[in-house]
Order: C-alpha cells, then structure tokens, then sequence
C-alpha cells in the first residue's frame, strides 16, 4: 500500500509542486487499485479456468538473483549472442571454450538459487490442481525446487543442470564437470568417445527438441487460461504459444516488468514484479477456493 503523502505543510509556497505531488499520488494510488483489479480478476480466472497453462522466462528468475538476458545487465548486455550460436560450438574449439566460460558464468547463480514467491505461486497453483502445465524457456531448474512435478513443467530450452556427449549422448552431472573447468579444462571431451560435451540447453541455431515442442504447442492450444510470466516474448518458436493459446479461445494474461511485442492481444497486462503480483494473485486463489 503506498501511504499518501501527507499534504506538504508548504502548501500556501510551493503551490504548483503541491498539485503536482498530489497529481502523482492520485496517479499512483488509481494504479494500484486498477492491478489490484487486474489480479482479482486473474485469481478469479484460474479458479473457475479448466486448462490453465503458465509460460515462464528468465524475468521469473531475476528475483531468485539469476539475471536475465535482454534487461540491462542481463546476459546478452554482457555477451554478443552471435557468438553463441550451435554451430560455432561445433565449428572450434576456441568457440566451445568462449561458451564454456558463458556457461560457467551463468552456472553459478543458478546453482545457488531458490524458488521466489512466483516459483512458489506456480507450484501452489498445481497442489490446488489449478494448473494444466508449466511450459518454461528457463534451464534452472527452480519450478522442480518450488516443487511442481516433472510431468507438468515442459522445459522447451532444455536445463543447465546436466551435461551431454553431442556425438554419443553420454550424461554427465553438472558439477563433475564445473570440477573440472575449475581445474583448468577450457571445452571439455566425453571420457567414452572424446565428443564435445555441452549443457543440456538449447542453443539458437540448433534443434528444438521435438516431443516437448509438440507437447507445448498442443497444451497452449487446449489452455483456457493463458498466463506468460516475466519473458519478452521475442525468441521463436517459444514466442508462438501465447498466440495459439489465444487464437485457439485461451483468455491471456502477461505479466511482465516490461511492454512485450503481445501486449496489445492480452486480456490482461501487468507491468511489475512477478513475485510480489503472483502472491497476491494467489492469495486470492486461497481466498476463492475457501483455502485460508
Ligand atoms: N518480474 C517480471 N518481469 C521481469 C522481472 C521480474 N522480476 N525481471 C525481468 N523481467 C522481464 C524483463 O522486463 C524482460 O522483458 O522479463 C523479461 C525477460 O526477457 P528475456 O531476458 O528476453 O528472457 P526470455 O524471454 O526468457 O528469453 C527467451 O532467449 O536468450 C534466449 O534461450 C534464452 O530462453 C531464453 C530466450
């Protein structure tokens, strides 16, 4: 709740900032009651909603201290993603070193992270049986931590939690292998048949994976309740499944800090925290469904 703040005692000199401040505190304060509106309304949608899917982005993570990739500061304002594109990895040994640091940077926080109060909403809307699917373009692994299930989260980019053989499709843990870029390896090699090793993501220019990509595609196009969290909505085909989603009946709902290209085409749009919005919105789950 934003207090209002108290009429400036210098009213009678500053007459022109008083209206001002009182201008900016009515905008503030109707803001406020229009999102409060908005979740009501999004509580209200998941408890009466048959097939309610979430689509999740890296926005949903940065409150778990994992930055995400197109915000300032996020990885992309780091990196050029050109240089990260498949088949430069398959093409030498410097790119697969250049990645292999990428990745080790981006590791680290997502090892040390835990579930926010959105993870937590999203694995609670499942235990209400409020929940259809999580379709996720994130490869940390935090709605498994948050405790949704395997069979209802669909990780379209693969996870960084585990490591594969690209030629023979060995797996290995991903810490044995952090282990041993620590000790000095820079791209390391398959102990069964020396083939490059990568993080089991989904980089751009190479394959999507295919049952999970169909899996997503049908479950957007039955959801009823479309709610994409904390993505820019600009990396296809992940891109795509609002619109089928909505083009199929699906009521949408965007949540995100800010404007995405799908704005326009959702039902409901809000700009701010995912956390402390996906709180409120599923105290009122509670709230409706008499869980309190
Ligand atoms: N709450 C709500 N929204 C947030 C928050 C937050 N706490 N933090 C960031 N955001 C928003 C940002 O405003 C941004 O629009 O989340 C969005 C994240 O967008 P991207 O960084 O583009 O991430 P994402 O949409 O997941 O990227 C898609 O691109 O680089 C590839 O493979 C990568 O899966 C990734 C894909």
């Amino acid at each position: 709740m934003i207090p209002p703040s108290p009429p400036s005692p210098s009213r009678g000199e500053g007459e022109g900032g008083g209206d001002a401040n009182l201008v900016i505190t009515f905008v503030l304060a109707s803001k406020e009651d229009e999102m409060t509106k908005e979740i009501e309304q999004i509580a209200q949608w998941i408890t009466t909603s048959k097939k309610v899917v979430v689509f999740s982005g890296a926005g949903l993570s940065t409150e778990s201290g994992i930055p995400d990739f197109r915000s300032p500061g996020g990885v992309w304002d780091r990196y050029n993603p050109e240089d990260f594109y498949f088949q430069n990895f398959l093409a030498s040994e410097a790119s697969r070193e250049k990645y292999w640091q990428m990745a080790t940077e981006m590791y680290e926080p997502m090892k040390r992270a835990q579930p926010n109060l959105a993870h937590l909403a999203i694995a609670e809307m499942e235990r209400f049986g409020k929940l259809d699917c999580v379709i996720t373009q994130n490869i940390d692994g935090l709605h498994f931590k948050a405790g949704n299930s395997e069979e209802r989260v669909i990780q379209l980019h693969g996870t960084a939690m585990y490591v594969s053989c690209l030629s023979c499709g060995k797996r290995y843990d991903r810490d044995e292998i952090q282990e041993r870029l620590q000790k000095g390896v820079k791209a390391p090699c398959c102990d069964e048949c020396s083939g490059p090793l990568k993080p089991a993501t989904i980089s751009f220019g190479q394959s999507m994976p295919e049952r999970e990509t169909e899996e997503a595609y049908h479950r957007s196009s039955l959801s009823d309740l479309f709610i994409v969290i904390g993505s820019s909505l600009v990396v296809q085909p992940a891109a795509s499944m609002p619109l089928v989603a909505k083009r199929n009946g699906a009521k949408l709902v965007i949540i995100n800090r800010d404007p995405t290209p799908y704005d326009n085409m959702a039902d409901i749009v809000i700009h701010g925290q995912a956390g402390p919005i996906m709180a409120g919105v599923l105290e009122r789950v509670r709230e409706e469904l008499g869980m309190k």
